[in-house]
């Protein structure tokens, strides 16, 4: 048995984030870890597996479509499943044995095995209880089900996002079920390798919470990639022999029934959280109706000395969003404020152009019935977008109406998961679009348009 200043459960983007802040602040740290490699679901099946896919199949898609326009000509490459498969694992490893290295080197104990809580003040793992002043639930979540529906990842058929990292065949036919950030991730990925994909959605559009205009125009986008959509779709049941599926959904304009066949069909209708066997019934800790544990403005838990972070607990399923808890749940342990800006927390989807989102949408404001206005900026006018032959899409600024502060933004186009931050790093200062306006932007990039969309909201845009 040994004795720590604070135990973490699960080594995820949460909880190996906060065991490394702990360690560097001083704290005596262990990380409770069941999985063979540390990384949680990100690094070992969202994530990172998911990009390394998009990457490859982005690559194949450019040979395809983009390189004769450029006067490369010649054959695409043919498509080596194992050997994606492979650069895939290998991305992945790299990745998790970057975490192993930086335990190793904040000293911090990876404690292998599932734990349970039998206490608070204690953590067992396999029958050793080891003892901690403080404990950190980090313990993620896990797909959600869908009645009807029985997936087997092994199976290779029906199968949730775990499953369709790993196929064992680029299928030629595949059904998504979910228009949401996996289904499309995903659903990209194998479009690209040649697989014929229809998504099934239950709203009437795709990526629920997004502004409305960019769910369009992505979706507009997405069907020329040869993505077929079947929305306001809602998914009665899965029939799956070992190699064929048929799902039987029915429209909920007029209650029809239809099927539709496939190779594979991929669930992607959420996830829920993670908590089994930690004994949190046992130890009273008080849950949200939806299965997430309940935390104060400080990550504690209803019980004394029991925090949790990230996935397990209520707001936004982000790797970033449970990094950043993970830093600050340690600052608190640590006797410092702990600082989390849940305004201000961009989501990004890894397609080909990316969708980028921070703050709040127009539908939003309309709902609180706050004065704002709108500044657009089309790719097609941003010559490095052009350049790239990557016109496709927008950024739209939201800002106030009277003072212009930011309030939100949302981007469709080439990099806006990384054009999104400077927008992020504005709004967390509460600036205006103007302070963006009136910042040098270099050129040509991609970020130009970030500056035109905020040059929109006041004098106007020059390139417009
Ligand atoms: P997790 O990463 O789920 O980690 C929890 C860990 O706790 C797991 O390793 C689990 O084994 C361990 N654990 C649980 N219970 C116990 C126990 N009792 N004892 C010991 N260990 C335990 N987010 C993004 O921001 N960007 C993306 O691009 C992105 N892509 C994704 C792609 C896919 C396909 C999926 C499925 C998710 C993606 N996500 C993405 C979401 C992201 O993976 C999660 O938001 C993030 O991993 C949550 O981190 P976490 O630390 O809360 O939990
Ligand atoms: P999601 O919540 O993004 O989308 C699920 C979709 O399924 C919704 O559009 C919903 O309306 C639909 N749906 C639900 N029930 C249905 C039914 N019966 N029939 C048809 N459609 C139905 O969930 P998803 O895509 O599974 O992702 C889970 C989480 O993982 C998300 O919260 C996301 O934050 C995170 N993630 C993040 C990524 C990123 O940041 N790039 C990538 C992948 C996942």
């Amino acid at each position: 048995m040994a004795s720590y200043d604070v135990i973490i459960i699960g080594a995820g983007p949460g909880g190996y984030v906060s065991a490394i802040r702990c360690a560097q602040l001083g704290l005596k740290t262990a990380v409770v870890e069941g999985r063979e490699t540390l990384g949680g679901t990100c690094l070992n099946v969202g994530c990172i597996p998911s990009k390394a896919l998009l990457h490859a199949s982005h690559m194949l898609h450019e040979a395809e479509h983009n390189f004769a326009k450029m006067g490369l000509k010649g054959k695409s490459p043919s498509v080596d499943w194992p050997q994606m498969k492979k650069f895939k694992e290998e991305t992945i490893g790299q990745n998790t044995g970057g975490i192993e290295f930086l335990f190793k080197k904040n000293k911090i104990d990876w404690l292998k095995g599932w734990a349970t809580i039998p206490a608070a003040g204690q953590v067992k793992v396999g029958d050793e209880v080891h003892e901690a002043k403080n404990i950190v639930i980090a313990s993620g979540s896990v797909p959600t089900s869908l009645p009807g529906v029985e997936v087997d990842n092994d199976g290779g058929v029906v199968v949730d996002s775990t499953g369709a990292l790993d196929l064992p065949k680029v299928p030629k036919k595949m059904v998504v079920i979910g228009a949401g950030v996996i289904g499309l991730e995903l659903g990209s990925v194998y479009a690209r390798l040649g697989s014929d994909v229809t998504v099934v959605e239950f709203l009437d559009a795709i990526t629920p919470g997004m502004d409305a205009e960019v769910q369009r125009n992505f979706q507009k986008i997405l069907a020329k990639q040869g993505l077929k959509f079947t929305l306001g779709a809602a998914v009665q049941s899965v029939d799956a022999s070992k190699t064929k599926a048929k799902v039987t959904y029915k429209l909920r304009k007029d209650d029809s029934e239809h099927t539709v066949d496939a190779d594979v069909v991929l669930v992607a209708t959420g996830r829920k959280p993670y908590t089994d066997g930690l004994g949190l019934a046992d130890l009273g800790i008080e849950m949200t109706e939806r299965g997430q544990i309940k935390t104060d403005a400080h990550w504690a838990t209803s019980v004394k000395g029991i925090y949790a972070i990230g996935d397990a607990i209520t707001g936004p399923m982000l790797a970033h969003k449970a990094e950043d808890e993970g830093m600050a749940v340690a600052d608190v342990l640590a006797g410092n404020h702990g600082h989390v800006n849940y305004d201000v927390i961009p989501g990004v989807i890894y397609t080909t152009p990316e969708v980028a989102s921070v703050g709040k949408t127009e539908q939003q404001l309309k709902d609180e019935g706050r004065a704002y206005k709108v500044g657009k900026f089309s790719f097609m006018a941003n010559a490095r977008a052009k350049a790239v032959q990557q016109g496709d899409g927008f950024v739209k600024m939201i800002v106030d109406k009277e003072t212009d502060r930011v309030l939100g933004c949302h981007i469709i186009g080439p990099g806006a998961g990384d054009l999104i931050h400077e927008v992020c790093v504005t709004m967390e200062y509460g600036g205006s679009a103007q302070d963006i306006a009136l910042t040098c932007h270099a050129h040509p990039t991609f970020s130009e348009a970030v500056r035109e969309a905020a040059l929109a909201c006041g004098d106007g845009a020059i390139h417009a």
